[in-house]
């Protein structure tokens, strides 16, 4: 696995939990160090335990080393990240320094694979790359077998696969891959071309996230017409062949994948001189979604210079110490640019969120965190945060006030309880 991210890191440690020898390389030689003394890295559940496992036993070793890394393999994950360029498109440079690697160090066949998330046509550039830079004559196949694993369920989704995409362009490297996956009997496995297994990636994230703006979409309509998006996209979602997943309006999507792969997406079908309004329309509601709740906290604490808010969940979803592109961060921005004092929690982010607000103050736990403030704004869905207990929470608010970006309380709860709710989608 080289690149011990997310993906390289969860997938590395899952394969060695099924039983192959698995080797992680990172050019961080900190992470590597980390990783070594089984000190933590990322936080996701399991995550730990299956490090902690694979070292005992043998089957997961983590080296600085590509030479060794790329010569003690036949498989090789290429699991690097793949940030946004200032235009948009996905930044390859890291995917190609690999490749001029593994090509510097080959010393037999491999299959190289693609992992990260990356636009179509990578995987016909990492074979140029490999073979321009190749200085001995050894043979080696591409093959593309994208990642869908959620931050926060890795081990689980890499356990348990809705579907496993293997693109390949001949039987030796399928093979090898049908092999490395055995102990995968009853997940359905698509063998496809490469480039069908790299659109397979993009394709279902830009899908996603769709969905998750069309019920953002629908709760904008909701609050203006005086309808519950609750109850309409509850019901929108029994037909099965919309589904009730992911239509659950909020404050947005975040993270680092989504807003990254739906931009990257939108460049590819501009390369194709295809219409992507269908984006930009995703990303408008998205960013709206945000704007729309900062607008209603505005609207109702009117003057927010000097008012305390208590700001819960900084994790851009719950069961991740991840802040990139989270909702909470723009939030927070917004309330202190208007003079607000925030004190904020998060069960898992506060060290990262340190990292970029170092003037607001962080609680250790949440019912410190609304201790004399003015209003409660719920930016996680947090499991913690769904059992508020409202007798306490009312004596330490100083006005009990709620706005909740992810609709985790129940309104009329709040309400009988004495609590002004705000939540989304009326
Ligand atoms: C996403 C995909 O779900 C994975 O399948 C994919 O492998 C991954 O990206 C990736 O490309 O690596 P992830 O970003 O970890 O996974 O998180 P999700 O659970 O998909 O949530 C994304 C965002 O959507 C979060 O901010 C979440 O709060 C938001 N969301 C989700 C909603 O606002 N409403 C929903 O109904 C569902």
């Amino acid at each position: 696995m080289i690149g011990t991210g997310y993906v390289g890191l969860t997938t590395g440690v899952c394969f060695a939990h099924l039983g192959h020898h698995v080797i992680c390389q990172d050019i961080d030689e900190k992470k590597i160090q980390k990783l070594k003394n089984n000190e933590n890295v990322i936080y996701e559940p399991d995550l730990d335990a299956f490090i902690h496992n694979g070292l005992k036993s043998g089957n997961l070793e983590f080296t600085h080393d590509m030479a060794k890394a790329v010569q003690q393999s036949d498989i090789i994950f290429i699991c690097v990240n793949t940030p946004p360029k200032p235009d948009g498109h996905a930044d390859l440079k890291y995917v190609e320094q690999v490749a001029r690697d593994i090509a510097k160090h080959m010393n037999g066949y491999k299959v190289i694979i693609d992992k990260s998330t990356v636009p179509i046509r990578t995987a016909e550039k990492v074979k140029e790359t490999i073979n321009k830079y190749s200085k001995g004559d050894f043979k080696f196949d591409i093959v593309s077998n994208p990642e869908f694993l959620r931050e926060g369920h890795a081990v689980y989704d890499i356990l348990h696969p809705n579907r496993i995409v293997i693109g390949v362009e001949n039987a030796r490297s399928r093979d090898m891959m049908l092999e490395l996956y055995t102990s995968f009997q009853n997940t359905p496995i698509k063998i496809t071309s490469i480039k069908s297994a790299e659109l397979i990636k993009h394709g279902a994230n830009t899908f996603l996230a769709t969905k998750i703006s069309f019920a953002n979409l629908i709760a904008e309509v909701c609050e203006s017409a005086g309808a519950n998006a609750k109850e309409v996209l509850e019901a929108i979602g029994l037909d099965e062949r919309i589904g009730k997943y992911f239509l659950n309006p909020g404050i947005g999507f975040g993270g680092s994948c989504f807003p990254k792969d739906i931009k990257a997406f939108k460049k590819t079908l501009e390369i194709f001189g295809i219409n992507h309004s269908l984006i930009d329309s995703i990303e408008d509601i998205n960013n709206r979604a945000v704007d729309r709740f900062i607008k209603k906290i505005e609207k109702e604490l009117w003057v927010l210079d000097g008012k305390r808010i208590a700001v819960l969940g900084l994790a851009f979803k719950p069961n991740t110490d991840d802040i990139r592109n989270s909702p909470a961060i723009k939030i927070i921005d917004a309330l202190k640019k208007e003079g607000a004092k925030i004190c904020a929690h998060d069960p898992k982010a506060m060290e990262k969120a340190k990292e970029i607000f170092n003037d607001i103050d962080y609680a250790d736990n949440f019912y410190e965190c609304v201790r004399g403030c003015d209003a409660l704004v719920l930016c996680t869905e947090w499991d913690e945060y769904k059992k508020i207990d409202f007798n306490e929470l009312k004596k330490l608010l100083i006005t009990p006030i709620i706005f909740d970006g992810r609709n985790i309380i129940d309104k009329k709860i709040a309400s009988d309880n004495g609590f002004v709710y705000f939540g989304i989608g009326g």
